[in-house]
């Protein structure tokens, strides 16, 4: 089967709209001087809220074919919901992916199961495809494995999506966010093949085979490659390493 590997920037709470623009432009040249084939591999940004409206803008005017996602969405469709954002906004910036369950919104904003399979049902009913974040804290690795709670939340996220929904699945294993320690690639890989297991069991042969599930921790241009040659890990959810031009652009064109 064939899945187009996708690499993802999460800049979270970075760049103002000005350095956002400046960014995307950079990046562009950069590739552009790769002469990077965007056929190969899919390349996405996830800059926040205030940024989107820029950002779209500038890659509909200067034709630059990278992906444009959010970083999260309301579950409610409209009304008084302060400081939340809905599904329909982003659509409407051309916003392909939304995250959700990101692991600094799961502990740092109360969000359960419940509320991230809900954010995921918004997500696809405005047309956009979930980015559905999973994975297991040093204390969870401990107790159950690395692969048992990854693959609850993602149980639970899939309970709220309708069968025919399209999702990506980003696979973060807690201790591994913004540490320095990335998984090992088989580590990776171990997980990763539960989910796509799991995904057989729920969705069927099919969507299994189609779904990408992307490694996410301390990816870095050094060690992305060695994610990218398992078979069951798709691409890279990158935080940190997808603020630096350069080291993105690397990344972006790493050879397996
Ligand atoms: O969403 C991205 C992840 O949380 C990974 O962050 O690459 O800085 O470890 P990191």
């Amino acid at each position: 089967e064939q899945r187009t590997p996708l690499i993802a920037g999460n800049w979270k709470m970075n760049f103002d709209h000005l350095q956002a623009i400046a960014f995307v432009q950079k990046l562009s040249w950069s590739l552009k001087d790769a002469r990077h084939d965007y056929t190969d591999v899919e390349v996405a940004v996830f800059p926040p809220f205030t940024d989107l409206r820029s950002v779209q803008t500038l890659l509909s005017a200067d034709k630059i074919s990278l992906s444009l996602g959010a970083q999260d969405v309301s579950p409610h469709a409209s009304g008084a919901y302060t400081g939340d954002v809905s599904a329909d906004m982003l659509a409407k910036l051309d916003v392909g992916y939304v995250l959700v369950g990101h692991s600094e919104r799961r502990q740092g904003h109360g969000e359960d199961d419940a509320t991230v399979g809900a954010k995921a049902l918004a997500a696809h009913r405005a047309g956009m495809v979930p980015m559905i974040c999973v994975g297991e804290t040093a204390e969870d690795l401990e107790e159950h494995g690395a692969a048992a709670i990854p693959v609850a939340q993602l149980t639970a996220a899939l309970a709220e999506l309708p069968e025919d929904a399209e999702f990506v699945i980003a696979y973060e294993p807690v201790w591994a966010i913004g540490s320095g320690q990335a998984a090992t690639p088989e580590q990776a890989q171990e997980v990763a093949k539960a989910i796509r297991d799991a995904l057989r069991e729920l969705r069927g042969d099919e969507r299994a085979d189609a779904t990408r599930v992307l490694y996410g921790g301390s990816v870095a241009s050094q060690n992305v490659a060695g994610f990218l040659r398992q078979p069951d890990v798709d691409g890279a959810l990158v935080g940190g390493a997808s603020l630096k031009v350069d080291e993105f652009s690397r990344i972006i064109q790493f050879k397996k």
